[in-house]
């Protein structure tokens, strides 16, 4: 059996069953090249991309390009916030068709004009899903797969195993990614047995030689355990997973009151959620580059777990393709 030979390796062109997920504020080109170009396939975050690492979008691509010319992805946030982001969005997701991107990831929203924009030119949609509901809808809107964001999943996580969300969504006949708590090769292997096509992993690339993370940032997943993962609301309003650090410990992990009243209200929620935007896009990234010197939000799912040394994001692709193979 040849587990690397998966609808999803088949519809990108890619060796490996492997996507490096999208991460604000984690995701720099150096290290969506060095995924994509061991054989699994790494994926454009456009606002790290610009706001973080300070690449146009379309230089930037350009940028992973001149590293390889293998497929890479692009994660587009299609949630209705503002006018001015939508407008964003939209030519953001041009640049990347121009440039020759052809596997988008959305989350999020409706999907339907990025499928209708990306099918127009041959390629490939899958959305983020956390339930049965979205799923149905999204495939409605015509994607070609879906993302199963589990409980044990960095950055927003889901809320059921990855063996529930296959029971649950196995039989919708659309090819399943998993995303959350693959750490190790041992998972890699067991999640395709699971039937699962491929699975995204964010955690475990963070703490790679490419990734332009804060040294501190690396060590802090390399050193950290599962039980040390919490989820907090205090950057976006809705939970997020993150190290429980001294800083994290201190503030604690709830929404304050006047938020929490405002999160319950349609208007409130809409201004709540367009400040921890702005908020959390700031303190993201100042955690991540200037590592412990600031507020220490380092976002990471309980895949830390099997994380044990900062290595080449090559080396891990290849590691975890062997152990496909061997299994
Ligand atoms: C630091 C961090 C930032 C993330 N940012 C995004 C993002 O901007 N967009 C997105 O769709 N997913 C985001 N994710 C989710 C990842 O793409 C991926 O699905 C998740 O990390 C998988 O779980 P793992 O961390 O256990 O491997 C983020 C995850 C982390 C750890």
């Amino acid at each position: 059996m040849d587990r690397l030979d998966t609808p999803l390796t088949r519809a990108l062109g890619i060796e490996v069953p492997l996507i490096c997920g999208a991460m604000y504020p984690c995701s720099n080109p150096e290290l969506v090249a060095a995924v994509s170009a061991a054989g699994g396939i790494g994926v454009v975050q456009p606002i790290s991309m610009s706001f973080v690492h300070g690449h146009d979008l379309r230089e930037g691509i350009r940028l992973i390009r001149s590293l390889t010319d293998r497929p890479i992805g692009f994660n587009a946030i299609v949630e209705k916030s503002s006018r001015v982001y939508e407008d964003r969005m939209r030519k953001w997701i041009d640049v990347a068709l121009e440039e020759g991107v052809r596997f988008f990831i959305t989350a999020l929203g409706n999907p339907r004009w990025v499928v209708d924009r990306v099918h127009a030119v041959g390629g490939v949609v899958y959305h983020d899903v956390t339930e049965r509901r979205w799923a149905e809808l999204a495939l409605g809107h015509g994607v070609d797969g879906l993302i199963c964001v589990n409980a044990r999943a960095g950055g927003h996580a889901g809320a059921k195993t990855p063996e529930a969300l296959m029971d649950e969504l196995g039989g919708l006949g659309a090819p399943l990614v998993c995303a959350g708590g693959v750490g190790d090769e041992a998972t890699f292997v067991r999640m395709l047995d699971l039937g699962y096509a491929g699975v995204q992993m964010g955690t475990r690339f963070i703490a790679t030689e490419e990734c332009r993370a804060h040294d501190d940032y690396k060590r802090a997943i390399v050193d950290a355990r599962a039980d040390d993962i919490v989820l907090t609301e205090k950057i976006s309003g809705i939970p997020v997973a993150v190290i429980k650090t001294p800083y994290v410990q201190r503030v604690g992990t709830k929404a304050g009151f006047v938020a929490k009243r405002l999160l319950r209200h349609p208007k409130g929620k809409h201004y709540m959620r367009m400040f921890y935007q702005v908020k959390s896009v700031w303190q993201l990234k100042k955690a991540s580059l200037q590592g412990m010197t600031y507020k220490d939000y380092f976002q990471a799912g309980r895949s830390v777990d099997g994380v044990s040394r900062v290595e080449p994001a090559g080396d891990v692709v290849q590691r975890y393709a062997a152990a496909a193979r061997a299994a």
